[in-house]
């Protein structure tokens, strides 16, 4: 197993069916307990430290931690010494002397976690960086798509909208690909990355066109606090070109899944009765979330120096 969750590269068929297939075990786990907590961490410390704003992925590592018995400090920026002008090195240095054996980050800057190894001794699991990668993620959106399709070699997966911004959207590409799942991104030229010829997808700028043929169709936010210019005409002219509507869904495949990593800009990339219907699993994406986030704790704690609890 490798000693840190940085990048979805870093991951290759094995190591990543062995963190999906560890985490089903986690909510198999989970499911029958009546105290929903497994001794497995007990004694050691998993640090979150959050430097932007987050809801689900912060909860989401703090209750995985949490029920894999662990002691969890969560840290966020605001409020912290970081808006005295502390530096990334020296709250690290901090974190090394408190003794913590896994810190979670999230950080604007691409980059944050993989310099966070060199002044850690614990390991370090990327929550998402800049607009770099965000490994848990499409991890939890594989286990969700595996675990109501029954597969993942093969399945025709559309990432549709804000590209250019997206950490997810950069992970999950890696990610379905050691999977040997087929990705088309959809998205208006000027939200996507330059060089997105070189990846290993698909390119459209056409969503009616590639409806009918997917397994899952995954929408992205709008990240409009990443953008300093106007990329599209107006938010209507977006939503009528790449919303994912009640009449585009009904062009979808039967068995085809709606996805969506949140936070929604409901109405503008997404219908609410869309991401409210039958089809749409993103309530699913949280809750596997945690499991999947335990599984990655867990193997990289039990490997980590200090050996398995
Ligand atoms: C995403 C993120 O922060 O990268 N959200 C998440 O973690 N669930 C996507 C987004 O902010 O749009």
């Amino acid at each position: 197993m490798i000693e840190h969750l940085l990048s979805c590269d870093d991951l290759d068929a094995e190591s990543a069916t062995l963190i999906l297939d560890t985490a089903a075990q986690m909510a198999h786990a989970m499911s029958g307990r009546e105290v929903r907590k497994l001794p497995t961490l007990r004694g050691r410390t998993v640090v979150n430290l959050f430097y932007e704003d987050s809801t689900r992925t912060r909860v989401s590592f703090e209750a995985a931690a949490k029920r894999l018995s662990a002691d969890v400090v969560t840290f966020s920026a605001k409020g912290s010494s970081v808006s005295k002008g502390e530096s990334l090195k020296d709250t690290a240095l901090t974190l090394q002397a408190m003794g913590a054996d896994a810190v979670v980050v999230r950080h604007p800057a691409s980059g944050a976690p993989h310099r966070l190894t060199g002044w850690l001794d614990g390991a370090v699991l990327n929550a998402g960086d800049g607009t770099h990668e965000h490994p848990t993620q499409a991890l939890l959106d594989a286990y969700t798509m595996r675990s109501h399709l029954g597969r993942l070699e093969g399945l025709r997966v559309a990432i549709v909208g804000d590209i250019l911004h997206s950490r997810v959207a950069r992970s999950n590409v890696s990610l379905l690909r050691t999977f040997g799942a087929e990705v088309t991104l959809v998205a208006p030229p000027t939200l996507l990355p330059v060089g997105v010829d070189t990846w290993p997808v698909d390119v459209s700028y056409d969503f009616d066109a590639v409806l009918s043929r997917l397994d899952v169709v995954m929408m992205l936010r709008v990240q409009a606090e990443r953008m300093n210019a106007s990329f599209f005409p107006s938010a209507r002219e977006y939503t009528r070109r790449y919303g994912l509507d009640a009449h585009r869904m009904s062009r979808l495949p039967e068995s085809a899944l709606v996805m969506h990593p949140g936070p929604m800009n409901r109405g503008m990339e997404i219908a609410a009765s869309v991401a409210d219907s039958a089809r749409s699993v993103i309530v699913d994406q949280v809750a596997n979330g945690v499991s999947v986030r335990m599984a990655a704790l867990y193997l990289l704690l039990s490997g980590h120096k200090g050996g398995a609890a």
